[in-house]
């Protein structure tokens, strides 16, 4: 569910028009609903409504302080896999009781930040990593409460460059290790052991895997237990898809939620969840304009003034964008083929191959549909080009979340050394 739709003929976000964003601040430029966001966050709440639960916001689907500002006022708390994010997550008022630490290579500074805040809980990826996170903060004269990440080794659907719970990913402790570890955790000097922590992918619309990866993290919390550990926590990552085009249907948060309480049933644990996509996909687009129509002996190029280096989704997971025009076409409008590129010099500028659209002409807008999630936050300022900026929707209000840098603020952290700049 979101809040873009045609009104009056014209796409709008909530009660603003598109067209009045894109005349504002110019293209491309991603616009984002707060009242989806709060929608997506409220929802999720719902449906664990009555189970103990901590809804910590995945900050790396869209970290915008905006955003997150907006989250931390529905209660959410957030997933961080830094230090910046923990930052922003702070700066924008969520409690540090009320954050996670996930991500495979924490340095000791950021550990000693997280510690200084007192976040809610570390989910640890390694052995190293354990024994650093024990001398950290034991140093600072502190105890980290950890849950070990585990790799289920459960496959998940998806794109296999989003899959990570299955042997062999980067992620998670080995199956074959997390008991070892635990005993290892338990005699170190700076942790306490609270949970289990597991992450199996991302846009999973199927809750087979998730179901399975869970029922084992249960017959481990078991083991856990009845060796002596202290398991008050299971947290189950993030993962849940969205709809990208008509015809999908991923499970729902209530069946989701369904299925957790389930599995979850008499263990008495906080559930602590990680969603990303799910709150932020569907609540934002990328706004660009058509530059020129290209034709060729075998098709027809659309080329846009944004790239992939402001939505690089297509480009590394050939992920699918519905691409809709600002303007409405009548319902019986032709359609033609195109194949929807960028400026950037590279081929994997294209956002989609022979997508079927009504005629577009240069000057026209196109709105990239969900792109709220891993959207703006993967955008580089590749080919010298400004950092997209973003707006935020509210009502009948819009403000500029980021704005574009100028050229000065682009190059303002290079340094030419002298030794090139003397004369003579
Ligand atoms: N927790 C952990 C430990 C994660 O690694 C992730 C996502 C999440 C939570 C949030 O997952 P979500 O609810 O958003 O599925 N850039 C890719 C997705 C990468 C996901 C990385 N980890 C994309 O655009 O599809």
């Amino acid at each position: 569910m979101h809040h873009f739709s045609y009104q009056n003929s014209s796409l709008h976000c909530e009660g603003v028009d598109l067209n009045a964003v894109a005349d504002a601040v110019g293209t491309p430029c991603y616009v984002y609903s707060s009242a989806t966001f709060r929608h997506h966050a409220q929802v999720i709440a719902r449906a664990f409504e009555g189970q103990d639960c901590l809804i910590a916001y995945s900050v790396k689907a869209n970290g915008n302080l905006a955003i997150l500002s907006t989250l931390a006022r529905e209660g959410c708390g957030a997933d961080v896999v830094s230090g910046g994010e923990m930052q922003r997550a702070l700066k924008a008022g969520i409690p540090a009781s009320r954050i996670v630490f996930s991500g495979v290579g924490k340095t000791a500074p950021e550990m000693d930040l997280a510690l200084s805040h007192g976040i809610h809980q570390f989910n640890v990826e390694s052995a190293g990593e354990l024994r650093l996170l024990s001398a950290v903060a034991s140093a600072l004269g502190k105890t980290a409460p950890i849950a070990l990440r585990v790799n289920p080794d459960v496959a998940a659907g998806g794109h296999p460059n989003i899959s990570t719970g299955k042997k062999g990913d980067k992620f998670g402790i080995p199956w074959s290790q997390a008991e070892a570890l635990y005993a290892e955790a338990a005699t170190l000097p700076g942790i306490a052991v609270v949970g289990v922590d597991v992450h199996i992918g991302s846009q999973i619309g199927d809750l087979v895997p998730m179901r399975a990866a869970f029922e084992k993290i249960v017959g481990l919390t078991g083991r856990l237990r009845a060796a002596g550990h202290s398991i008050s926590r299971i947290d189950v990552g993030g993962g849940l898809g969205i709809p990208y085009k008509a015809g999908d249907a991923p499970a729902p948060p209530s069946a989701y939620a369904g299925m957790i309480a389930e599995v979850m049933a008499g263990l008495g644990v906080q559930v602590i969840l990680e969603p990303g996509r799910v709150i932020a996909g569907n609540a934002g687009v990328m706004l660009a304009t058509v530059l020129y129509e290209k034709p060729a002996p075998d098709r027809t190029f659309l080329i846009l003034d944004a790239g992939m280096n402001d939505l690089m989704r297509p480009a590394l997971y050939d992920a699918h964008h519905d691409i809709l025009p600002v303007e409405e076409a009548a319902a019986d409008a032709p359609t033609a083929a195109y194949d929807v590129v960028g400026p950037i010099c590279e081929s994997t500028d294209k956002f989609a191959v022979a997508r079927q659209l009504p005629a577009v002409a240069p000057g026209d807008r196109l709105a990239f549909m969900s792109a709220g999630a891993y959207g703006a936050v993967l955008s580089s300022a590749y080919n010298a080009r400004p950092l997209v900026p973003e707006v935020l929707v509210h009502g009948d209000r819009f403000d500029i979340v980021r704005r574009r840098p100028t050229f000065d603020e682009m190059v303002e952290l290079e340094q030419v050394p002298d030794w090139l700049t003397r004369t003579a």
